[in-house]
Order: structure tokens, then C-alpha cells, then sequence
């Protein structure tokens, strides 16, 4: 196979306006939600990447009629010609969220057959939440030979208590819950905006879900789901904030537009602290910052708190703030991987299992780099932007699982990069 590689060379401040994508994880969860629906579906705002790829390619493979225009981002998908439940290991494998497929095939057609899912190699991701609430919903459930296999002959609405907050865990239970019988309450229920997209787009099928956004959810069951109403997913949370800290550690001046402003809260607060300007308007966001930055610490921790998918990138532009911050990765167990990457750029780095601590240095410099996983892969591009020279990062691939014409945005923003096949 090709050898690909993308070179930034660094040092350009960052400057004009660039729209951001739609949300990549709210359309992971959305696509297979689509086979809930008795009629065509119409999804806007898409982002072209490969996770979402990889999902219609499970549709395709399911029996679904699919036309997807990646250009405009629009995807139809009509689910009455689905006449499998079960997603091959070659998908699977691919794509985390192929795990959302359980219980959107559990819920129509009482029969699912999925292996465990791929994705980021971020630590252990058990899924022993989502299982469980299949468990109470009424399910029999099996995992034989990788593969989880989970049937009923009716679910039927419960209350579950999830041992932890789990993104995963509450999008499957809600897919699962929207064709039981009577109200599911889903306790502890992550809060994050996707989670909140997906109950909205389960309101224009016709499902009712109550509290989606809170920690209590409630999805009341109904035999008949039928889109009702267009649906566009909302805008990126973690690629805008990518975009966020690329304008601070280039020092420039970047408004990103589409953007749901709120929903970056956490780390417009640290940008603050740490010296950049941030003006929020309905939605777009202005980033710019001119000196030296100061170092901040902070914890990643389920929404509202700081999100690990923004710790990343977050930490490559702490490498050059003046004095000593402290991550806490509260979520992932092997979430710092990119920052052994980043020492080679000249970084001062300390490990301690889930605690990074980071002495700033007044420059980086361009190396060959390598990204071990998605956020990582953005975390060496922020790195690179910044740094004196020329930065090669190996296996751009895990970048466009979730950052759509990424090298074409920030282009357009006046960095220097490309992307080289050999
Ligand atoms: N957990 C369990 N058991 C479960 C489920 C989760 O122990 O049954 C634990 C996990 O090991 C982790 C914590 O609970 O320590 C939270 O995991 P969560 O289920 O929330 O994560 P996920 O569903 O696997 C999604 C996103 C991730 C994002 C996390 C946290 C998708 C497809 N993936 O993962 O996105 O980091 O939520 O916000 O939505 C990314 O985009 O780069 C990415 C990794």
C-alpha cells in the first residue's frame, strides 16, 4: 500500500474565515437510526469523512437503497429493502460507532449481529453498558467468537442506571428504546450536544424523547417511526475547537462560521486563561491571539466539562505556553500518545498514567511524526503549524476519519500543507 504523508510546513499565522462540517459523531449515530424509519430519510449537513463512509457502506450492505452526494453532504436512504442484520467484521473493524448498529437493527427488526467494534486505539472501550441496557430493555444478548449477537421478540421499556457516563452506551439505549413498548428511563445519561441531535432527529421520525441534554432521558416506544421532516446534523464541536486552537498556537485571526458557540465553552475558557481573544457571536466564533500564551491545567471530563477529544490538539498548544500545565485524561487510558510524538518536535514532557505535565518551550521544531489515532493526528497538525520547519506526519489516514478536506480548510487559511503518496 501507498506510504502517505502530510507535510505542514509551520510558522504561518492563521488568518480569514472557514466553515465548519457537520458533527462526526451525531452523524455516526443518525445514519444507522435511519433504519428506524418506515419511509425514505433525507440527512443534511453530512461531513464528508470516512467514518461516515464506512457507515453507508454498512447501510449499502444491510439492503438499503443509498444515494449519497458527499459534495453537498446530503444523504437518502431508504431502509425498506434491508433484508440482513448482521455487519460484516471488515466494516466493523473500521469504525467505533459501528456499535450504533446493534441497537437501531435490535429495535426493528428484533435481531442484531455485530462484531466488537474498532475505532481509535485510545485504551480499553468495553461496552458493557450498552449490552446491559439491551439486557433490561429485554433482549438475550451473546458475544460468541468477537461477535455480539442480541435478540427479542419485543422489547420492552424499562429504567437503567448506567454505571458510568457513556456517550455510546446512551445513543445505543435510546436507539434500542424508540420501538419498546411503554417509556424507557435511561439514569445518568450522558449530556453531550450529539446526544441531544440524536433526540431530535428521533423527534422527526415521530419518536418522543424527553430530557436529552439533561441526565434523565426518556424515549416513549412507538410501532411506527417515518421521518415526518428534513434533518440536518448540527455542526462539529471537536473540529471547530481544532480549528480554535490552531488560530491560538499560530497567532492569528480565524473566525470559524457554523458553529454552535455554546457548546465550546469549556475550551473557550481555557483559551481566555491562557491569553487569546475569543468573540462569540450567534454563530461563528473569532479566535486571535498575538503574545506569548500562558500555561493552564485543567481535566477532560463528560460534557460540559473539558471534552478528551479536544485534549489532544489542546496539548500540542500547551507545548509552547510559558510555564508548567497539567492534564488530567479522565475518560481514556492511552490518550497522550501523540505527546511522545510531539517531544521529538522538542517538547518537555512528564507521563504518570493519566496525568500529563507540560513545561513549556518557546519553540518547536519540524520532525518526522507519526499519528497513532484521529485526535492524535490533529494534535501533530496543531503541533506542526506552530513549529519552526517542516513536520512529515505518517498515517494521515486516522486524520479524515473525522476532519473533512482538512489540508483544504487551513489552506485556505494560509498554512503551508500538503499530502504526499509514495
Ligand atoms: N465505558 C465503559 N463501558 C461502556 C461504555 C463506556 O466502561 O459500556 C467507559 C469507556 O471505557 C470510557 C468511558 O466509559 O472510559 C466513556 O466512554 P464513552 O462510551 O462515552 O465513549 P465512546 O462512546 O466509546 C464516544 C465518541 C468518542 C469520544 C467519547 C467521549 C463516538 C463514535 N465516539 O466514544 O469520540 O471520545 O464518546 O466523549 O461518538 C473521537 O471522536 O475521536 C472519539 C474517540
Amino acid at each position: 500500500m501507498a506510504q502517505e504523508r502530510m507535510l505542514i510546513r509551520g510558522g504561518q499565522a492563521l488568518t480569514g474565515a472557514v466553515h465548519v462540517s457537520g458533527g462526526k459523531n451525531t452523524a455516526v449515530a443518525i445514519i444507522p437510526a435511519t433504519l428506524l424509519s418506515e419511509v425514505p430519510c433525507v440527512i443534511e449537513n453530512l461531513p464528508d469523512i470516512d467514518d461516515v463512509c464506512v457507515s453507508i457502506q454498512t447501510l449499502r450492505y444491510l439492503g438499503a437503497r443509498v444515494e449519497w452526494n458527499p459534495e453537498q453532504g446530503v444523504l437518502i436512504v431508504d431502509p425498506a429493502g434491508v433484508s440482513r442484520v448482521d455487519v460484516p467484521l471488515e466494516l466493523s473493524r473500521r469504525m467505533r460507532a459501528s456499535y450504533y448498529y446493534l441497537g437501531a437493527l435490535l429495535a426493528r427488526f428484533g435481531e442484531a449481529e455485530v462484531p466488537l467494534p474498532g475505532g481509535c486505539d485510545i485504551g480499553r472501550r468495553p461496552i458493557d453498558q450498552h449490552l446491559k441496557g439491551f439486557r433490561a430493555l429485554g433482549a438475550e444478548v451473546d458475544t460468541v467468537t468477537g461477535v455480539v449477537m442480541a435478540r427479542t421478540r419485543g422489547l420492552i421499556g424499562t429504567e437503567i442506571f448506567m454505571d458510568m457516563v457513556t456517550v455510546g452506551g446512551t445513543v445505543n439505549v435510546m436507539l434500542a428504546a424508540t420501538r419498546a413498548q411503554g417509556v424507557t428511563t435511561i439514569y445518568n445519561a450522558a449530556k453531550e450536544p450529539h446526544i441531544v441531535d440524536l433526540a431530535n432527529f428521533l423527534g422527526a421520525l415521530g419518536c418522543r424523547v424527553k430530557g436529552a441534554g439533561t441526565d434523565v432521558i426518556r424515549v416513549y416506544g412507538t410501532d411506527h417511526l417515518a421521518q415526518r421532516r428534513g434533518y440536518a446534523v448540527i455542526p462539529d464541536q471537536i473540529e471547530t475547537g481544532t480549528l480554535m486552537i490552531a488560530a491560538a498556537a499560530t497567532h492569528g485571526d480565524v473566525t470559524i462560521t457554523g458553529c454552535i458557540p455554546t457548546h465550546m465553552e469549556a475550551l473557550t475558557a481555557k483559551l481566555l486563561e491562557m491569553g487569546a481573544r475569543v468573540d462569540e457571536q450567534d454563530d461563528a466564533i473569532r479566535v486571535r491571539s498575538t503574545g506569548v500564551h500562558r500555561a493552564v491545567s485543567f481535566k477532560t471530563q463528560a460534557y460540559p466539562g473539558f471534552p478528551t477529544d479536544l485534549q489532544q490538539p489542546m496539548s500540542a498548544l500547551l507545548c509552547t505556553a510559558k510555564g508548567t500545565s497539567t492534564i488530567v485524561e479522565n475518560i481514556f487510558e492511552q490518550r497522550f500518545r501523540h505527546l511522545s510524538e510531539i517531544e521529538r518536535m522538542g517538547a518537555s514532557v512528564r507521563l504518570f498514567e493519566q496525568t500529563a505535565v507540560i513545561e513549556g518551550v518557546p519553540q518547536l521544531h519540524g520532525a518526522a511524526v507519526e499519528a497513532t489515532d484521529l485526535r492524535a493526528g490533529a494534535a501533530l497538525v496543531v503541533a506542526g503549524l506552530m513549529a519552526q520547519g517542516t513536520t512529515e506526519i505518517y498515517n494521515p489516514h486516522f486524520i479524515d476519519r473525522g476532519y473533512e478536506r482538512i489540508e483544504q480548510k487551513l489552506s485556505s487559511l494560509g498554512a503551508q500543507i500538503t499530502r504526499i503518496e509514495e
